[in-house]
């Protein structure tokens, strides 16, 4: 099977936990687009959506599926998306594309939070995939030097085949940070989200998935935390 396959068969396993009338929250990426347009061939039993990222907004609205506004919804029944990386313990890397301050919001009000992604994603120590962390702009520098002082290599995120800075949906800037071997996801969120200038790190581990649905070559299996 390819990883598009793979991504596509736990895509199609989510629709199980979709919750009939209710609010989906909708993740960002490769995966969650799988997710969207198995999404959007049952959409008539969902009430709507929550986006973590324009780009899924559009998509979601592409397919005809409502999108709410997140200040018009006090609830969201389950939250879909993908991983860049996922622990034993189902805590994960995300933001790799850079959509990772509105997935955690989204998360934040989650009842349920179920991560989808191909098995090559389940790691034993998060850190291989450099970890996001998005800046306000003027801060950068500073950050850097911090991020570099807990023993990472810090470097800006740039537009495609350039420079220039890549600028998320919030308008703020992306520092990826390699070279950190995560033994304790939870400590390293709470560090990282008290440097000044940060406004959220990719670290997922005080919120992190309930349940994982991996793709592997002999089927989905489903990991519950
Ligand atoms: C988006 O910012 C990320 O958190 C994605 O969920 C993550 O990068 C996984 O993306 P893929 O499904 O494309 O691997």
């Amino acid at each position: 099977m390819t990883q598009d396959e793979l991504k596509q068969a736990v895509a199609r396993a989510a629709i199980d936990y979709v919750v009939d009338g209710e609010i989906i929250g909708v993740g960002t990426g490769s995966t969650a687009n799988f997710f969207i347009d198995e999404l959007a061939k049952i959409k008539d039993r969902i009430k709507g959506t929550v986006a973590s990222s324009e780009g899924t907004a559009a998509r979601l609205r592409g397919h005809g599926i409502p999108v709410f506004d997140m200040n018009e919804v006090e609830s969201i029944a389950v939250y879909i998306d993908g991983a860049d990386e996922i622990d034993a313990a189902g805590a994960m890397i995300k933001g790799g594309g850079a959509a990772l301050t509105r997935e955690k919001i989204v998360a934040s009000i989650s009842q349920k939070f179920v991560c989808i992604a191909d098995g090559s994603k389940l790691v034993e120590t998060m850190g291989k995939f450099p970890l996001p962390v998005e800046v306000i702009p003027m801060a950068r520098a500073a950050v850097m030097r911090k991020l570099a002082a807990l023993g990472g290599q810090p470097r800006l995120r740039t537009k495609a085949g350039g420079d220039e800075a890549f600028i998320t949906d919030n308008g703020g800037e992306i520092i990826d940070v390699a070279g950190l071997s995560i033994t304790d996801p939870v400590a390293l969120e709470t560090r990282i989200n008290q440097i000044v200038g940060v406004i959220a790190v990719g670290l997922f581990a005080q919120r992190g998935a309930d349940v994982c649905l991996l793709g592997m070559a002999e089927g989905v299996k489903t990991l519950s935390f």
